[in-house]
């Protein structure tokens, strides 16, 4: 992978790089798409990696498609499917972690101890290995995304991180490789978090900035539901992800939702334009 990735710079290329795990979907697609634009070379990696999973969660049963997804990858494009295996990554006296303090002890860190050091020590040994331009990754795990923007920042990296939208299904269910996790009863229900999203939106539109409110009327929204059982509901500070009561800089509203075992993420943006203007991106 380095001797390629080597080439590919030597030769003048841009190289883009898109981390994924798997059981692709078009969100997943979406950042190749993206990484399409401003990159002459690209690479996807899919490796499951398992020291971002706690000893309870479904590392063993997370979905895994790879005839489907290498087809996929090529068709959009992607030059070089990396796929190492855990005895490559983490061969035996491996002892090196990468813990970006702070942002990842928040919100899915305290919910999943230990996960943001597995994905920001795996994340950066695949920024080492290929060494891109440009690497990407959704917002749809947007305090994942911060927690790498942080890293590539505090330690110097030559990579730029691009953040992408959120690519969702028709119903505005967010795109997931454990969607398919969803009973039908609940793949239903689950609709009910980009209506508690909507109705937030409604608030901040009419001018409220108050994140107590917004989070009451979310609240009131997924109570409807009575298959919803809410983990978090929080208004943070995009970059910094503490908390917020007043609204008035880039903020992520994020949620946290499990529908009988599925736990599902999803998040929306607001932000200011310079002359104050609101704007919201779900
Ligand atoms: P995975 O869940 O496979 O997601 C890979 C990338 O796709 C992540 O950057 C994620 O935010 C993005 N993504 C997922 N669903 C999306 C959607 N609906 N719209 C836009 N982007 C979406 O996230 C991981 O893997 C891992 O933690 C990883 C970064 C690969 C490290 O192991």
């Amino acid at each position: 992978m380095k001797e390629f990735a080597r080439k590919q710079r030597d030769e003048n290329r841009i190289v883009g790089l898109v981390p994924t795990m798997g059981a692709l979907h078009p969100g997943h697609l979406s950042l190749i798409k993206q990484a399409r634009q401003q990159c002459s070379s690209l690479v996807a990696s899919i490796f499951v990696n398992p020291t971002q999973f706690g000893p309870s969660e479904d590392f063993a049963k997370y979905p895994r498609a790879l005839p489907a997804d290498s087809e996929k990858l090529e068709n959009a494009g992607v030059q070089c499917l990396f796929l190492p295996e855990a005895k490559d990554i983490y061969p035996p006296k491996y002892s090196t972690y990468v813990d970006v303090e702070g942002l990842s002890e928040r919100l899915e860190g305290r919910s999943r101890p230990g996960h943001f050091r597995g994905v920001s020590t795996v994340v950066m040994k695949l920024l080492q290995i290929v060494q891109p331009q440009f690497a990407y990754f959704g917002r749809k795990d947007a305090q994942q995304a911060a927690i790498i923007s942080r890293m590539a920042t505090d330690l110097n990296l030559d990579t730029e991180i691009e953040i992408c939208p959120i690519e969702r299904e028709a119903d505005g269910l967010a795109m997931s490789s454990r969607n398919v996790y969803l009973q039908t009863g609940d793949r239903q229900s689950a609709t009910v978090l980009h209506r508690s999203f909507q109705a937030a939106q409604t608030l901040l539109q009419n001018g409220s900035r108050d994140a107590l409110s917004l989070q009451s009327a979310m609240h009131r929204v997924l109570k409807q539901e009575s298959r919803a059982k809410v983990d978090y509901v929080e208004i943070v500070d995009a970059e910094t992800f503490e908390p917020l009561t007043h609204i008035n800089r880039k903020a992520y509203v994020l949620l946290a939702v499990k529908f009988g075992e599925t736990r599902l993420l999803d998040n929306m943006l607001v932000d200011f334009s310079d002359t104050g203007e609101l704007n919201v991106e779900l």
